[in-house]
């Protein structure tokens, strides 16, 4: 579990502070000093996330016949999440400090230091409450009135839209089981100790599929969507020393899960959870049946055959995973006696896939270097490096936001109608000519 907020070590400090300085996440209003776990994500950061989620969704859906997605409401009938379970027991532990104010989650002090008899930021003995039970659901209200049969929750996971809408989507689209939906969107949830980072917020966005099956298959395709997620990781580029399975045992278990598996990411704060394949069995379709007066069975023609669909059920937050492949991507190194900080992120994932840099800002080297950017931009997000300043400084700045490619247009560019490609990672340098670049990139880029 991870340790209380304010324990990062080094290496997560140098990774927070690139993603400030370097546009990609910023802290929520903080020109108002704030709000504790929920953060922006600058220009290059909201390019990065996307290529992450686009890079699911390709996964998930867009490469496979027996899945198909959805965009379901952040705001649903509280009907819904009396249905899951969610009102009843989506809770944490929490105790509170009686001499520092504090607030814990029970189990996270539990795991870290043994028992509740001492305060972690205090260290008074004997100060800690007896747990209790806190409903991590946000509330709000439709309408203008502000009373109890006008409370909504706003979703703490995007599963439920998916269970509610099965049977929309298996009508209008023909399905037959076994088949998939996913979706990608936000989920809120009043984390009692957020923190490292964007590892834990209360605003977050999960990539989710949920698959429905006949019961009999319920172990096979279980099986078979632990290795399909482990692959994802892997063909983005991560290390596979890095990441590991976690298998919940008894205590662990969701209410609705039969049997569950984390992906586990060695984050700098330690192995963390940044995926969840869950076994769900009919517990979603049963009680949506129950509470909704509506039959959510499914009818198999071919086999005539009544039942109501298992489900097993693919979860990751967006930018849980963004995190990891950051963490796993950055580099630093010596170079010629200079510090290098290279992010090594996989093309799909880099949110700039070209910078082009003229060599110096005059013309006609600057007509010429906005000319070649021109005639790339087709390839992925690109970058016009005009900045000056040595070219080796610019270099550096593309490889802190892991940009593959730099393109350096020069003053030979203008007789020979050639430019320089530089590698991010060999850092080796090769002359094209500029009428193949484009042809080029889009080869590397694919
Ligand atoms: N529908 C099942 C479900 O929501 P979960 O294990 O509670 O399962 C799934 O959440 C994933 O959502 C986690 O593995 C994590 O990546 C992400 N997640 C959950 N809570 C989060 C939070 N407070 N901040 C960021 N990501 C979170």
């Amino acid at each position: 579990m991870e340790k209380q907020q304010g324990a990062t070590p080094d290496r997560m400090q140098d990774i927070i502070s690139l993603c400030k300085r370097r546009g990609f996440i910023f802290p929520n209003s903080e020109i108002y000093g704030g709000l504790n776990a929920v953060f922006d994500y600058g220009p290059l950061g909201v390019e990065f996330k996307n290529n992450v989620k686009r890079a699911w969704w390709e996964a998930m859906t867009r490469q496979r016949d027996d899945v198909v997605g959805l965009d379901g409401g952040i705001l649903m009938a509280r009907r819904i999440w009396q249905a899951s379970g969610h009102e009843e027991v989506f809770t944490d532990p929490m105790v509170d400090c009686t001499n520092c104010k504090k607030r814990f989650r029970a189990d996270h002090v539990i795991e870290d230091f043994g028992d509740l008899s001492t305060c972690p930021n205090c260290g008074l003995k004997g100060t800690l409450t007896e747990p209790r039970q806190f409903n991590l659901m946000f509330k709000t209200y439709m309408g203008p009135v502000e009373e109890d049969a006008a409370m909504v929750y706003l979703r703490p996971e995007t599963a439920q839209s998916i269970y509610v809408n099965f049977q929309n989507v298996q009508q209008s689209m023909r399905k037959r089981l076994p088949f998939g939906i996913a979706q990608i969107g936000k989920a809120f949830r009043n984390e009692i100790s957020p923190g490292n980072f964007t590892y834990r917020t209360r605003e977050f966005e999960q990539m989710e599929m949920q698959y429905f099956i006949p019961p009999e298959q319920e172990q096979q395709w279980f099986d078979y969507w632990r290795g399909q997620r482990w692959q994802w990781y892997l063909d983005l580029g991560m290390t596979e020393s890095h990441i590991m399975w976690h298998t919940h045992d008894a205590k662990e278990l969701a209410h609705y899960a039969r049997q569950a598996v984390d992906v586990y990411y060695e984050f700098p704060f330690g192995f963390k959870e940044i995926e969840g394949v869950h076994d769900r069995t009919d517990w979603d379709l049963r009680r949506h049946t129950e509470y909704s007066g509506k039959d959510l069975s499914y009818f198999d023609d071919q086999e005539k055959l009544r039942y109501i669909p298992f489900i097993i059920e693919t979860s990751v937050g967006a930018d849980r995973s963004a995190l990891a492949f950051l963490c796993d991507a950055y580099h630093e190194e010596e170079v010629e006696g200079e510090k290098r900080v290279v992010l090594r992120l996989h093309k799909r994932l880099a949110p700039v896939k070209v910078a082009v840099m003229p060599l110096s800002k005059k013309e006609p080297l600057v007509e010429l270097a906005h000319n070649v950017h021109d005639s790339i931009r087709s390839v992925g997000m690109t970058q016009y490096d005009e900045t000056g300043g040595a070219i080796g400084r610019r270099y550096r700045r593309q490889d802190e936001i892991g940009t593959p490619y730099c393109v350096t247009v020069d003053f030979q560019s203008l007789e020979d109608n050639q430019v320089t490609i530089r590698d991010r990672d060999s850092m080796a340098q090769r002359r094209v000519a500029i009428p193949e670049l484009r042809g080029i990139l889009a080869k590397e880029l694919a």
